[in-house]
């Protein structure tokens, strides 16, 4: 099964505070894959998603470091942006195996990992509508993640289950 979820998002805030919502459900070992063009969002999800977990003023966009790590208590958040890898074998550089374990990730654009992406992830899609209104859609194959989801403080706009 796939559980699908649609969020609205017109204003930048709104993207904000699902990012937050979201990263309250969170949990070691999620891997969350954030897909969409050049100035979707990713990053401003991102930025609220680590500042909902961790005490970090900055959150500066890993273009050039590729990662940025960040301290979340019990945990650590690993916030890669992989546009600028050549090939998909790159990852194994940046440690992303023990972080996909061990701690909470983020990855801007994971579609440069080709088939090592993993299947159980939180897919995240952002889209920019007409009016600039972000339509974001998260979707996991995995129950348990699902019914996390589903607790957070913001409700999907539509869902589905195919
Ligand atoms: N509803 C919205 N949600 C998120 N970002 C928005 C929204 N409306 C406008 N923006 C703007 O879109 C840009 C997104 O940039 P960024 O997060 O860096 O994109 P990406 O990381 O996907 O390339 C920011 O300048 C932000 O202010
Ligand atoms: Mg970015």
């Amino acid at each position: 099964m796939t559980f699908k979820a649609v969020y609205s998002c017109p204003k930048e805030e709104d993207t904000l505070d699902l990012a937050k919502a979201l990263a309250k459900t969170s949990q070691v070992g999620d891997v969350w894959a954030l897909f969409g063009t050049l100035g979707a969002g990713k990053s401003v999800f991102s930025r609220a998603f680590i500042q909902e977990l961790s005490k970090a003023e900055e959150v500066p966009s890993p273009t050039f470091t590729l990662l940025q790590t960040y301290d979340a208590g019990n945990t650590e958040i690993y916030h890669y942006d992989l546009y600028r890898i050549k090939s998909p074998e790159e990852i194994w550089e940046l440690n992303i195996e023990e972080a996909m374990h061990e701690g909470i990730c983020l990855i801007e654009w994971p579609e440069k990992m080709g088939g090592y992406l993993p299947r159980n992830i939180l897919r995240i899609t952002i889209e920019i509508l007409q009016d600039n209104t972000r339509k974001i859609t998260l979707q996991t194959e995995d129950k348990g993640k699902k019914e996390r989801i589903l607790r957070a403080g913001r409700l999907p706009d539509e869902q589905s289950e195919l």
